[in-house]
């Protein structure tokens, strides 16, 4: 299909809204074979506002079916405020702990989101709130009883609830955001809230924290499973938004971290913010989304129809190493990429070489012998005068995205950068992995070890892709793209 000029921005395999603003993942939660994501959602606008939780499922966490927007801002009865469905998390409820089903029900579910009050935009409250269904998420009633959870703080947020199956009682992680704090608090029934334990003011407090949610993960080559808890804060580049993780230790009541003598940050790009993991698939391999936008710009991309996207689902496992746990990301699968695409070997690269394949939605795996090179690297979206390049410094170990010429960089002084993270070589290669998808570029690096994501606006689409190198020669021992085709 012909995408209009309109939507020339609009990735082909990224979850986006059918039109208007998206930002957080909510309720991501799974069902009797169906994936269910919900999302922060302004049904009215291409901007923030009139937050409600827009709904899709999927078989495959690849195809998305749209369904009707499932929890709208409401007018509030008693007055001339309005509440806003801020994000949250959503659960399975399969014993019936919280009453809301009919007696045996296994298949209610339950979202649990904050309630924003608000006058004219103006915040006035937050607190936690309960929804629920009966028919997989299609319809929903609010809890009578709503709030479940007041503190009397107006920046109280981001609910994450899970079954905590040691201790029988369900676990929510949400977040003091102005205290750069995390609270854990416990329900037998998801309706009374005792708080358990704080944890917070370590890591990144260079911004405010959101979005929390504490999950346990593999152990890759052991029989073992750490708990992480990860959150939404600060950027290593100042002012800039991004995601911070903690390993660690949860007993049913507090959370324990490692010993950490760096901030660990999820991802190093600047457009991955706000991400959470199933909260039900935790006995698999835990799958987290992220919204990719940053604030600092989000409301300005030059995006017609649709504003924000969701990374691909990755699957999260932990290294251990001799500084401690570190976090592992590796997109699913992509089980509909199409078989056009390139495959090349033992490619020796020096200076340019631009490639036949030309595309704007494809999947780029690299094997990368570094050789005599000083600096090397791929340019992406490619046409003349515009390029997105990915480059990396053989002395200084570190890979940079830079998009100070990927095409439209105009519309926010914020936009033009260039982000980098150290990339150690393996038996002398590095590999990469690359999502590009029309105006998204999620960078996987050396197996998912170092990861970053940024969104890019060429103006001119002709996807050109060129190899350069400097100061030496280097190899490609593998190249590998695929066109990506979304099936209908
Ligand atoms: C994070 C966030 C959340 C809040 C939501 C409002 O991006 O600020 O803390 O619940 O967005 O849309």
């Amino acid at each position: 299909a012909q995408t209009s000029p309109k939507e020339q921005y609009r990735p082909a395999y990224h979850f986006t809204a059918p039109q208007n603003w998206i930002n957080d993942p909510n309720g991501l939660v799974y069902l009797e074979g169906e994936y269910h994501i919900f999302y922060q959602h302004n049904p009215f606008g291409n901007v923030w506002g009139h937050m409600s939780w827009g709904h899709a499922v999927s078989k495959d966490l690849l195809h998305w079916q749209h369904l009707p927007v499932a929890l709208e801002e409401y007018k509030n009865a008693d007055d001339s405020t309005q509440t806003m469905i801020f994000s949250g998390g959503a659960v399975v409820d399969s014993a019936n702990t919280s009453g809301f089903f009919e007696k045996g029900k296994k298949d209610g579910m339950v979202a649990i989101y904050t309630a924003h009050k608000h006058a004219n935009l103006k915040g006035l409250a937050q607190y936690q709130n309960l929804a629920y269904s009966s028919d997989k998420g299609r319809s929903w009633k609010h809890y009578d009883k709503n709030p479940v959870l007041d503190i009397g703080l107006t920046d109280f947020r981001d609910p994450f609830v899970f079954w905590y199956a040691p201790g029988k009682k369900w676990i929510m992680s949400v977040v003091k955001a102005l205290e750069y704090t995390v609270q854990f608090y416990e329900s037998p029934n998801l309706k009374d809230w005792k708080l358990l334990s704080e944890f917070g003011r370590q890591g990144d407090v260079s911004k405010i924290w959101e979005c929390s949610s504490l999950l346990q993960v593999p152990v890759q080559g052991q029989n073992q499973k750490k708990w992480m808890l990860m959150l939404s804060s600060g950027h290593r580049q100042k002012d800039y938004l991004a995601m911070q993780y903690f390993v660690g230790d949860f007993d049913g009541k507090n959370f324990i971290p490692q010993k950490q003598d760096e901030v660990l940050y999820i991802d190093e790009g600047k457009d991955f913010y706000a991400g959470i993991p199933f909260g039900n698939l935790q006995s698999k391999k835990p799958v987290m989304i992220g919204w990719i936008n940053d604030w600092e710009y989000a409301n300005k991309i030059p995006t017609e129809k649709f504003k924000g996207a969701m990374s691909v689902p990755r699957e999260l496992s932990l290294k251990k190493t001799d500084a401690g746990y570190r976090l592992i990301q590796a997109p699913i699968e992509l089980s509909f990429i199409d078989e056009k695409g390139i495959d090349l070997t033992n490619i020796k690269v020096k200076e340019n070489l631009p490639l036949k394949y030309k595309g704007e939605s494809y999947e780029l795996k690299a094997e990368i012998e570094i050789g005599a090179a000083k600096t090397f690297g791929i340019k992406l979206l490619k046409s003349e005068g515009e390029e997105s390049v990915l480059i990396y410094d053989a002395a200084q170990k570190r890979l940079s995205f830079d998009r100070t010429k990927s095409g439209n960089i105009s519309f926010s002084d914020r936009f033009p950068s260039v982000e980098s993270v150290v990339v150690k070589p393996q038996n002398g290669k590095i590999t990469l992995q690359l999502l590009v998808d029309k105006s998204i570029v999620e960078i996987f690096a050396n197996g998912g070890e170092q990861v970053m994501t940024d969104v890019v606006f060429p103006t001119k689409h002709e996807g050109g892709i060129e190899l350069f190198s400097e100061g030496g020669s280097v190899v490609f021992k593998k190249l590998i793209i695929r066109t990506v085709v979304k099936k209908k």
